[in-house]
């Protein structure tokens, strides 16, 4: 993935468990910087997937709780790091996000080309509820999806209840999460 995700990684455990934490977490992640922090490049993806383990070791903590607050702050990290008029393509309301997630990405692969993003779409849409499908080459991300439409969630004022109904870890083809949403009043 590309340095932008570790970058982001490495900011969330930093500012939430401090500098001398993160060493710990790089010295037994075997992962020195400054290789993990230059954003544009791609890496593969067993370096992210390493600094997950390695801090859910240090810090005693599960990975998929690591990977769903790394998706919680990755909406305003990216709208931090140049990427907020790429989130304004996205859509003006929660399910209207939603619903061009697959279109958002064909914006962000123009910056990232080698970029090789999920698939989301979504079913059952109701005025209060969504079905959002998600399909990856990648294992393990589902708690990073949750942690994202959370944070999807707090920019458009909305709030949001998700559970996964059913999961790729389990046998199902893809992971399949049922959402509830409403406007704050
Ligand atoms: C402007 C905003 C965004 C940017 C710049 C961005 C960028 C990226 C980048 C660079 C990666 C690493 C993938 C790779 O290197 O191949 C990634 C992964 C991912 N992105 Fe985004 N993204 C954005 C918004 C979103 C949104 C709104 C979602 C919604 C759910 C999302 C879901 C994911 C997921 C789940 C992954 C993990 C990879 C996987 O599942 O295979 N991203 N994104």
């Amino acid at each position: 993935m590309y340095g932008l995700v570790n970058r982001a990684v490495e900011q969330l455990l930093r500012t939430k468990f401090g500098d001398a934490r993160w060493a710990a977490i790089l010295a037994r992640a075997k992962l020195t910087l400054p290789p993990v922090v230059v954003g544009m490049q791609a890496y593969p993806d067993a370096v992210t997937y390493r600094l997950v383990a390695a801090a859910s070791d240090e810090l005693e903590m599960p990975a998929a709780e690591l990977f769903e607050a790394f998706g919680e702050y990755w909406m305003p990290y990216t709208a931090q790091h140049g990427y907020g008029d790429l989130l304004a393509l996205g859509g003006s309301t929660f399910i209207d996000f939603l619903q061009n997630l697959d279109g958002l990405n064909a914006h962000v692969a123009a910056s990232f080309p080698e970029l090789r993003p999920p698939t989301f779409w979504c079913t059952d849409v109701t005025d209060r509820t969504v079905r959002l499908h998600y399909s990856s080459e990648r294992e393990g991300l589902a708690p990073m999806v949750v942690g994202i439409v959370r944070g999807l969630g707090t920019m458009f004022a909305t709030d949001v209840t998700i559970e996964q109904a059913a999961s790729r870890a389990e046998g199902a083809n893809h992971d399949e999460f049922q959402i509830t949403y409403t406007l704050h009043t």
